[in-house]
């Protein structure tokens, strides 16, 4: 049986990191093998095509560029990494996937349509079963990522940029209900914790897991 593939997104600064954590033990209490990872990133070419394209120092990287910097290494970790875990039938949790390039380049970057045509092919036609949407406000998210101290090129962005990229998330959100779950990242790790294992619940029902 092919497993679950999980993504979850939002702008910077909504939480994500602490939801992955108690997805992956949702699931490991299970027994099952849960495999983690990042866009971009996840594979060692991956992880150095990150390095590229969020480094505060390139900041001639063109539009285009960056959009097909995502997307290489999207190929690359969908190929190497993902499709080879769901095809053992292991549980893929991964930070971002194809819906942020979605929200920053389409929208934010205002690529349009191009962005989904280009990462037709990074995915190869995968998609997640599940995609949880970490909705906060954009200044809100700017101000926890201020917190934590160096930028990296995107999160340097100012003006109306986070705002297009969050109009980008509810569109996402809106057009495809089914598969994305919004989650107000607002509230308390617990609360938030505890509408996300519901979900996880009625996904492991339906599937037989
Ligand atoms: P993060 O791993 O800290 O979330 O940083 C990744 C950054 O890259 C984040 O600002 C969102 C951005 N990004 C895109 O712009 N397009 C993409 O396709 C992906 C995966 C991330």
């Amino acid at each position: 049986m092919r497993g679950l593939f999980i993504t979850l997104e939002g702008g910077d600064g909504a939480g994500k990191s602490t939801q992955i954590k108690n997805i992956e033990s949702f699931f490991e209490e299970k027994g099952l093998l849960v495999v983690h990872t990042r866009e971009p990133g996840g594979t060692p070419i991956s992880e150095k095509l990150r390095e590229i394209v969020l480094d505060s120092h390139n900041l001639e990287m063109k539009d285009v560029t960056e959009m097909l910097v995502y997307a290489a290494a999207r190929a690359q970790h969908v190929r190497e990494l993902v499709m080879p875990a769901l095809e053992k039938g292991h549980i893929v949790i991964c930070d971002r996937f194809l819906d942020s390039s979605i929200a920053y380049q389409a929208y934010g970057r205002g690529l349009g349509d191009m962005v989904g045509i280009v990462n037709a092919f990074a995915t190869g036609g995968l998609a997640p079963d599940i995609t949880f949407w970490m909705d906060i406000d954009p200044d809100e998210g700017k101000r926890r990522v201020s917190r934590l101290g160096d930028l990296d090129r995107l999160e340097m962005e100012e003006g109306d940029f986070h705002f297009k990229v969050y109009e980008g998330y509810k569109a996402i959100a809106e057009g495809d209900p089914e598969r994305v779950k919004r989650i107000d990242a607002t509230r308390s790790v617990e609360e938030i914790s505890e509408e996300i294992k519901k979900y996880l619940e009625q996904i492991c029902e339906k599937r037989g897991i």
